[in-house]
């Protein structure tokens, strides 16, 4: 049970009068892709929500006198909470000068190859004490909070050592434990090759050290790795992920970000809950995917910011976008990739929100109709100060979330 609703809590949590309710996808046989309720009410107890439909129906049996929390949503749009399934959202350190470089033309991967980028993150990581790391994440968990997202992936991989791998996990853990966003932690060891490092003996290093570590600590739920030239290899990638299934660890990968080397590829052959970037995907990497079930993820903001060129929706079926918050995409809000998901990437706000709610949770394994509002998922919503859903999307560079149910609690007015 989440420890920020009550104990002992018997009653119920009634959101009532939405102008624009959107309960999720619409049923396959629908005209329509969502599911969207005008004058829609929800009611969450015990941390699921319980019924959702017209407001009269809901409230004839579910009135609000008897709610222990009922928000009056007249005049705005009700959505189901942001899933946000890929980030490196703890870190420590300050990468705002390499922005600037950028800016004046050298590359993401010149940058990482010259011991900067994620190796820059790396040094601050391993000198910042974990108390430090988890004070960290709980402030930008907050800011997520605040833009929508009520479930979070959060990555290691800026320790590239045992210990320091460990750490951040312990840190995911501390901060997530005392925060009312759900987070997802994922260890991503073989994130970059440590400096003055033989790729290959690095790649021994996770399976053979971190790894087994990883598992016996028992925080982390996926394995990623970073599969791209200047990181690791397809056959490199391929062995981690394989040994982190050994271990338990359900496999993700960031595949085909800068060069198409093969990473879709392994995502499929391993199983992974999912592939992420896929800039240079072809059709032939989405349908491998699409085959052996592993959502696409897609990255907006990474390409906004580097100034590259989208991801191309059109070739995913159902795929997932996610912030990348990170200290090279410094972006924690949904709302702000569902835009650049639209503008830049050509998506409907329809498939956007599908994209940013129900596919991403798809991206992190949930099942259980986390990313809608169907009797039986999480009580998870979002009050809009919004009269639809797309201004999600069309008011950019603002928020438009005033309230932050979360399991059937007000976590954020
Ligand atoms: O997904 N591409 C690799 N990893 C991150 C960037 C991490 C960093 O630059 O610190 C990403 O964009
Ligand atoms: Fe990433």
């Amino acid at each position: 049970t989440d420890p920020f609703v009550e104990p002992g809590h018997t009653g119920y949590t009634l959101v009532y009068d939405a102008a624009d309710l959107v309960v999720g996808p619409a049923d396959a046989d629908s005209p329509n892709r969502l599911r969207r309720i005008e004058g829609g009410a929800l009611v969450v107890a015990d941390g699921r929500v319980v019924a959702v439909g017209d407001t009269a129906d809901v409230t004839r049996e579910y009135p609000a006198e008897n709610a222990d929390t009922a928000v009056d949503a007249s005049g705005k749009a009700v959505t189901p909470g942001f899933v946000d399934p890929h980030t490196h959202a703890l870190f420590a350190g300050d990468r705002s000068d390499e922005f600037a470089r950028k800016l004046r033309g050298e590359s993401y991967q010149e940058i990482l190859a010259g011991g900067g980028g994620i190796l820059k993150t790396v040094r601050a990581v391993r000198d910042a004490s974990t108390e430090e790391l988890a004070a960290n994440l709980t402030e930008h968990l907050d800011r997520m909070l605040a833009f929508g997202t009520t479930t979070v992936e959060v990555k290691s991989g800026y320790g590239l050592d045992t210990e320091t791998e460990l750490r951040m996990l312990d840190a995911i853990d501390s901060a997530a434990g005392a925060h009312p966003v759900d987070v997802v932690p994922t260890f991503m060891g073989a994130h970059a090759v440590p400096e003055g490092t033989d790729a290959d003996d690095y790649v021994d290093a996770v399976v053979e050290e971190q790894l087994p570590a990883v598992a016996e600590q028992g925080v982390a739920e996926f394995c990623d790795v970073f599969c791209d030239e200047g990181a690791f290899t397809a056959a490199q990638s391929r062995r981690v992920l394989e040994a982190g299934v050994e271990r338990g660890l359900t496999p993700k990968i960031h595949a085909e970000e800068f060069a198409r080397i093969g990473g879709s590829e392994v995502g499929a052959d391993v199983g992974a809950a999912s592939a992420d970037h896929l800039l240079n995907a072809t059709d032939e990497d989405a349908a491998a995917l699409a085959e052996a079930g592993v959502t696409p993820v897609l990255l907006p903001g990474t390409a906004f910011g580097l100034g590259a060129d989208y991801a191309d929706p059109s070739l995913f079926d159902e795929p997932a976008i996610a912030s990348d918050f990170n200290p090279n995409c410094y972006a924690r809000s949904m709302g702000f990739a569902a835009t650049l998901a639209c503008v830049g990437m050509g998506m409907t706000p329809e498939d956007a929100l599908v994209a940013a709610t129900r596919n991403a949770a798809r991206a992190v394994d949930r099942d259980d109709g986390l990313g809608t509002l169907q009797p039986g998922a999480p009580g998870d919503c979002l009050v809009l100060d919004a009269p639809s859903f797309v201004h999600v999307p069309y008011e950019f560079g603002e928020s438009t979330v005033e309230t932050v149910v979360k399991n059937g609690g007000v976590v954020y007015e």
